[in-house]
């Protein structure tokens, strides 16, 4: 109730515009962001990198609906990916670039950003934002891939239809993020409930370690990377064939025990003014999260 009341509000433009203008403390958004300003993302991921884990950027926002926006958000990942350090890749929302009105001009613009990225030497992955975005998203991930085959995917396990995506998508050289699903998503199309979610989680995991593909599985769930590694051990995966992802602030201790064991973990680095759906889907999956960010307009 309280998930989908907060990812309700995550979609509020009038909330927005309350909680973004209020002084809520650098600290409560720092714990999840690395900062505003592409200096700031830089920073974050050389100490990242400096800790053996590797980095993928998310430069905020999302739901645009206007052109000359989803440029400025294209000239901000050209402007980043000139600068990343090796060992980082940059991770990006269609919504940000158009995907909502002008489904080609989110192509023509995703299109840069890889054409950037692979001038750099580097790797964009497609984020996956609401269920009705679905077969867009995919869509033009094809056509990226065709000249880029290295643009990743991301499947939400949460998805009725996620093994069946995985399947499809368990090929060489195809990167796929697996992750469990931050929006809220109908019954018709999404499993609801934890145990069913971590259950497809599964499915999808034994698609993607079985394939010869190149799985990027998103979780900070203890049981669900108990069992990847019991899937590495039964596929004969080296751990150069596949990571853990995690988001920025969240199982830090985790992130690097994992690192330190010889897996490759990627950390997902939102940076930007755009803060706000971002911090609403964390609050939502966490309520203590929800709590610390309320405690911060009550102390200031
Ligand atoms: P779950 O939510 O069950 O959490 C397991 C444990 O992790 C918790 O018990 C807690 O310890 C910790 N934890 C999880 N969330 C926390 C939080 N917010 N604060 C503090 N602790 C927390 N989603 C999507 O729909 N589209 C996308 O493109 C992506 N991309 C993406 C990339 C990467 C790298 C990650 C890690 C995640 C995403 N997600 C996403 C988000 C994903 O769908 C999911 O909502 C979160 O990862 C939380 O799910 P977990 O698998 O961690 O399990």
């Amino acid at each position: 109730m309280l998930r989908r009341t907060l990812l309700a509000a995550a979609r509020s433009a009038g909330l927005r515009r309350t909680i973004e203008a209020a002084p809520v403390t650098r600290g409560v958004v720092r714990r999840f962001i690395a900062g505003e300003t592409t200096a700031d993302a830089l920073e974050t991921t050389r100490e990242l990198r400096s800790d053996g884990l590797l980095v993928t950027l998310d430069h905020l926002g999302e739901d645009t609906l206007d052109a000359k926006q989803a440029e400025k958000t294209v000239q901000a990942y050209e402007e980043l990916i000139d600068q990343l350090p090796k060992g980082a890749e940059v991770s990006v929302k269609l919504t940000a670039l158009g995907q909502s009105f002008d489904e080609d001009l989110a192509l023509a613009n995703a299109r840069r950003i890889c054409a950037a990225a692979g001038r750099a030497g580097t790797t964009v992955t497609l984020d996956m934002e609401e269920h009705t975005t679905v077969a867009s998203t995919l869509r033009i991930l094809a056509a990226l891939r065709e000249e880029h085959p290295d643009t990743g995917a991301v499947i939400q396990a949460y998805l009725r239809r996620a093994e069946e995506y995985c399947a499809g998508l368990a090929h060489a050289g195809s990167r796929v993020r697996l992750c469990k699903g931050a929006y809220a998503a109908p019954a018709e199309v999404a499993f609801q409930s934890a145990g069913e979610i971590d259950k497809s989680y599964v499915r999808c995991m034994k698609v993607l370690m079985a394939g010869s593909g190149y799985p990027m599985l998103a979780t900070h769930d203890p049981r669900l990377i108990e069992i990847a590694d019991a899937l590495r051990v039964i596929n004969e995966r080296p751990f150069t064939t596949f990571e853990y992802q995690m988001l920025y602030g969240i199982r830090p201790n985790e992130q690097r025990r994992l690192a330190g064991t010889g897996a490759q973990v990627r950390v997902y680095v939102p940076y930007g003014g755009e803060w706000y759906g971002y911090m609403m889907r964390r609050l939502a999956e966490r309520p203590a999260n929800l709590a610390f960010f309320l405690r911060s307009f009550t102390t200031k």
